[in-house]
């Protein structure tokens, strides 16, 4: 185990669904109808897994030992990684918005949504491309065995206390689900 391995990992589920959103946005350009429930289930796994889950243990966690550990190091990239998390929660904001007018059939609306979702996607695919190959090679490069120990211990207590096995049960159930693109159909 390595500092970021459990990252990592939550990383394959996120692309995983980020690769559905992208398909998806093909197909309500297409055919200019949005599929509502889809995209209200996207929101919920955005809130819950990708913000108050992952990203909540990035910045509470990981983010917070590598300021401690490397401050002038980290400074400029840290900053650079919540600003993105923050920009990711504005976009759902405006999917949000847009959303009841778009289920109404207004086309101009099912566009601006649509136009949210895919730059969410892109933000996403930037950010943990970005995690990948400036973060992530730092953290390694800079924690010990001690901080990778506190990271697991603090990690679990989040997953444990925070969420439970059973909202844990239901994100997993709901990327499944959205990466089938919510029709079973498992491309
Ligand atoms: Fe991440």
């Amino acid at each position: 185990m390595g500092p970021t391995t459990t990252l990592r990992r939550e990383h394959d589920e996120l692309c995983r669904v980020i690769n559905a959103a992208d398909r998806k946005t093909e197909l309500f350009t297409k055919t200019r109808q949005i599929d509502g429930d889809w995209v209200r289930s996207f929101v919920d796994f955005s809130r819950r897994y990708t913000e108050d889950f992952h990203q909540a243990k990035e910045e509470r966690l990981l983010l917070r030992r590598l300021r401690e550990r490397a401050p002038a190091e980290t400074l400029g990239v840290i900053g650079v990684m919540l600003a993105e998390h923050r920009g990711g929660r504005v976009r759902m904001d405006r999917l949000l918005d847009h959303l009841p007018a778009a289920e109404e059939g207004d086309e101009t609306a099912v566009l601006s949504a649509t136009e949210q979702l895919s730059a969410y996607v892109r933000l996403l695919e930037e950010h943990i491309a970005q995690e990948h190959n400036v973060l992530f090679p730092l953290a390694e490069r800079v924690l010990a065995e001690d901080d990778v120990r506190w990271l697991e211990r603090a990690s679990a207590e989040v997953e444990l206390e925070e969420f439970g096995a059973e909202e844990r049960a239901r994100l997993d159930a709901l990327a499944v689900y959205l990466a089938d693109d919510g029709d079973g159909d498992d491309r």
